[in-house]
């Protein structure tokens, strides 16, 4: 069974992403059982650049991804489910921590974070704003559960726990 946590405060600089970033290693160094994600809806990508391993080679690795040209980070994520709906293989954004920093665990996954987070927010509150088609058509509901359905799926054959850093606001990209 999938398990899921928001790590969320309306203030900012209050430790949110350092949290995120000691509570998943640890959580996933203790339960080997389960695949644990973390999900960094914060584009300022803190938690992403510490769980890489921080400094310049996590900053450019992180470039790297947000640069392909399916973005390998939440933006990717959030766009294929809205222009293309299909997000099958999940493994077009996410990446495998222990790859870059061999301290983590190999349960350990990151959905990245992305400064254009911010930038694809006016493309999702247009599409949640859609006029439905019909009586069992909801834009909006769709929309603002495409993080929900997210860690409701079975990734990698085991349930798998997730945790959701955030940034100090309340917009769509964290409904
Ligand atoms: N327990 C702690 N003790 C001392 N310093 C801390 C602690 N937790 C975090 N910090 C430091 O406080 C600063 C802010 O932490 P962090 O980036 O985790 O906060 P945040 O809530 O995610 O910020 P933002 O709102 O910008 O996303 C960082 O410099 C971090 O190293
Ligand atoms: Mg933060």
């Amino acid at each position: 069974m999938n398990k899921s946590y928001v790590i969320w405060n309306n203030k900012g600089g209050v430790g949110k992403s350092t949290i995120t970033f000691h509570i998943a290693s640890m959580y996933a160094e203790k339960n080997p059982d389960r695949n644990v994600v973390v999900i960094d809806m914060c584009p300022q990508a803190n938690s992403s650049m510490m769980l890489m391993g921080g400094g310049t080679g996590a900053e450019s690795r992180l470039q790297e991804l947000i640069m392909g040209d399916i973005p390998k980070t939440v933006v990717g994520y959030l766009t294929d489910s809205v222009l293309k709906n299909d997000t099958t293989d999940v493994n077009k954004y996410l990446i495998q921590l222990n790859e870059s920093n061999s301290k983590l665990p190999s349960n350990l996954f990151l959905m990245p974070g992305d400064g254009n987070l911010e930038l694809i927010a006016p493309l999702l509150a247009e599409r949640a704003d859609a006029t439905p088609l019909s009586s069992t058509d909801s834009p909006w509901v769709e929309i603002h559960s495409i993080i929900k359905k997210l860690t409701e799926r079975t990734l990698f054959g085991k349930p798998t726990t997730f945790f959701i850093d955030t940034n100090p606001s309340f917009s769509i990209i964290h409904k």
